[in-house]
């Protein structure tokens, strides 16, 4: 009979194949609708899926494919996104909002018996959220300019003395998204809440910080610090280094992201809530470098471009106390993250340089830009 049958959107993506993995290994039917994204997948389904998953094509924001995906389903996860951060604005609306609207839509207008949707946010939703200034205590960043970043300022300054100031932990009761995809993320996250409540469907938001590990993708433009600083490396080559590389992160390792969905499905003190989902460690970006020279035991020096990506936040550390309170926490570190990913990464065949294809991408549409003056 089993625990019952789940849908995950984008479950043959990065996060929801490793949901589905944990899903099977406790006894749950798992269903998944994915329309294998080109820049993700090359438009075919990934070997790495349990044969045990009853897979359908199909598009999360077209209505008779998410009908036809929710028939049967006991629990939804909610993973499937557009998530580069390319300019085209209106896609991160039409793929992440929409599709979450409609999610809802269906199953309140065709009385799908869902027991529980949880769905990805991401820590993105913060901006640059908090920060603390010696003097003057604390206040709310917003947006770093692009005339400041323009001239290699990188620092988040107190708006009273202008002394840099220090990034204060991220809390899940604030928001500030200031760019297309966490607009997106935090819009997902009215909707579903809004209408997870009015319509007494349990729903659980996750905001997790950056996931790592083994069949992350390659080639989309964005995907960050893991891919790219690992690809390089393996080449010899330095890995690039936006802004001075003292911009501080959590990384939280996939494996532990996919405990972290299973166990708010479960649990039903979660509903109505969003949750930080995060590795409750700083790392600077070139203390990230440090742990894949470690891994591949190397000694490559970073290449500091003084250039930035334009929405990119300062610093961004989650405070992972409240889903603590539920039973969880990171067991896995960015080293084990590395040391998965670069196992993956040597069995895959990459038929060409996708760092430098995404760079070239991301230049060509602005979304990289050089410091005039760096300092
Ligand atoms: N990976 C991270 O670091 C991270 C951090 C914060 C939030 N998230 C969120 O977690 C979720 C999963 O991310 P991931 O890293 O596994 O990404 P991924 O790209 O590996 O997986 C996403 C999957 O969604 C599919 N997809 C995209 N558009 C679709 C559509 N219109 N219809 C059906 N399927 C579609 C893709 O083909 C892909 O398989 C996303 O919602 C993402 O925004 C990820």
């Amino acid at each position: 009979m089993g625990k019952g049958k789940v849908l995950i959107t984008g479950g043959a993506g990065f996060i929801g194949s490793h949901t589905a993995d944990l899903l099977i290994a406790e006894g749950y039917e798992v269903h998944i609708l994915d329309n294998l994204t080109e820049q993700i997948h090359d438009g075919c389904w990934p070997d790495y899926l349990d044969s045990r998953i009853e897979k359908i094509k199909g598009d999360v924001s077209r209505f008779e494919d998410l009908e036809k995906a929710l028939e049967g389903i006991d629990y939804v996860f909610h993973l499937a996104a557009y998530q580069d951060l390319l300019p085209n604005f209106s896609k991160f609306f039409s793929v992440n909002t929409v599709s979450t609207a409609l999610l809802y839509e269906l199953i309140v207008n065709r009385k799908f018996p869902i027991k529980k949707v949880v769905f990805a946010s991401s820590q993105f939703v913060y901006g640059e959220g908090h920060y603390q200034c010696s003097e003057h205590g604390l206040f709310h960043s917003g947006m770093r300019t692009i005339a400041h970043l323009d001239q290699g300022k990188w620092d988040v300054l107190c708006p009273h003395c202008q002394k840099k100031a220090s990034p204060a932990l991220l809390t899940e009761e604030s928001f500030d998204p200031q760019n297309q995809y966490s607009i997106s993320k935090y819009t997902q996250e009215l909707i579903a809440l809004t209408f997870g409540k009015r319509y007494q469907i349990p729903t659980v938001g996750l905001r997790y910080s950056i996931v790592q590990g083994a069949r992350q993708s390659f080639r989309n433009a964005y995907s960050g610090i893991l891919r790219v600083f690992t690809l390089k490396m393996l080449k010899g080559e330095p890995p690039p280094v936006f802004e001075d590389g003292l911009q501080f992160r959590d990384y939280v390792n996939v494996l532990d992201v996919a405990r972290a969905n299973v166990l708010v499905l479960q649990k039903k003190e979660a509903n109505w809530n969003v949750f930080n989902v995060g590795g409750g460690k700083a790392y600077t970006v070139l203390d990230f470098v440090s742990i894949v020279n470690q891994v591949l035991k190397t000694n490559i020096q970073p290449q500091i471009t003084h250039r930035y990506r334009v929405g990119d936040t300062r610093h961004s550390i989650s405070n992972i106390e409240k889903i603590r309170s539920l039973g969880w926490s990171p067991t896995r570190t960015p080293k084990n993250s590395v040391e998965a990913y670069v196992q993956w990464i040597q069995k895959q065949n990459l038929k060409k340089d996708y760092v430098a294809e995404a760079e070239n991408l991301m230049e060509k549409t602005g979304c990289i830009r050089k410091a005039v003056t760096p300092k």
